[in-house]
């Protein structure tokens, strides 16, 4: 299955691609994961990703294609992928349709979780992600039971780019970059949205009963 989870920053795409990364046992590809780990590393890319990030900026097409490109190409992902923040513009999705011709694969769904607007800076802003894992809580929605990660103990940091003011030019570059693609999937016919308000484990719910009936 090869599946893509699109929709605003704060909907909800990585809480739910790691509930499907334990369901269909196939690897989660998020490029901002990927831009963190590299800043973190102080790669050549981590440098310039940072100040995109911090900005809430897009990196660059032609950099974030690059490692797409590949990490698609990796042995985990021949038995499927879900790709999470990516693409985010026509370009991206124009290479990615290239990209998977050259491997031979299509898209099986692009799954978009709707949020509204109103309800996204409460959504990052409330957010604290594990150091270790990678798992994610909200301060509200999803609280740890304790001050540390309920999977293994880690410490909970908040990202940098989770504030009100980096929120709002994130939300922009949504709107002018990204949305266009809902129409874009759409015409291609792999389009599929859920409902991102309710619960968590009603929005999964949710996307596996979609997954259950496509055909690959
Ligand atoms: P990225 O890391 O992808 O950020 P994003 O798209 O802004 O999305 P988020 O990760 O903020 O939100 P999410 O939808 O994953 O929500 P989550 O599940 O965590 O990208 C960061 C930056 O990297 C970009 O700004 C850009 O600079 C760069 N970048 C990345 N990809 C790029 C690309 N393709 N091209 C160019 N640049 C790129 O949930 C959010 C919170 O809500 C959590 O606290 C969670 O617990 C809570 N929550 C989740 N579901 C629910 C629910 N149903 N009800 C209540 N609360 C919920
Ligand atoms: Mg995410
Ligand atoms: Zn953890």
């Amino acid at each position: 299955m090869q599946l893509l989870m699109m929709g605003p920053p704060g909907a909800g795409k990585g809480t739910q691609a790691a509930k499907l990364v334990k369901q269909f046992k196939i690897p989660q590809i998020s490029t901002g994961d990927m831009f963190r780990a590299a800043v973190k590393e102080g790669t050549e890319l981590g440098k310039q990703a940072k100040a995109c990030m911090e900005a809430g900026k897009l990196v660059p097409d032609e950099v974030t294609i690059g490692i797409v490109r590949e990490r698609l190409a990796k042995d985990d992902c021949k038995g499927g992928f879900i790709l999470d923040g990516f693409p985010r513009t026509v370009e991206q999705a124009d290479a990615l349709t290239k990209i998977l011709n050259e491997l031979g694969k299509k898209l099986t769904r692009v799954l978009n979780i709707h949020v509204p607007a109103e309800d996204l800076i409460e959504r990052a802003v409330g957010r604290r992600i594990c150091k270790k894992c990678g798992a994610t809580y909200h301060v509200k929605f999803n609280p740890p039971k304790g001050a540390n990660c309920d999977e293994c103990g880690g410490e909970l940091y908040q990202r940098g780019d989770d504030n009100e003011e980096t929120m709002k030019n994130r939300l922009g570059v949504y709107e002018a970059s990204t949305r266009p693609l809902i129409d874009y999937y759409k015409i291609a016919g792999v389009y599929t949205e859920i409902d991102g308000r309710q619960p968590i484990d009603k929005v999964t719910e949710d996307l596996v009963n979609v997954l259950s009936s496509v055909k690959e």
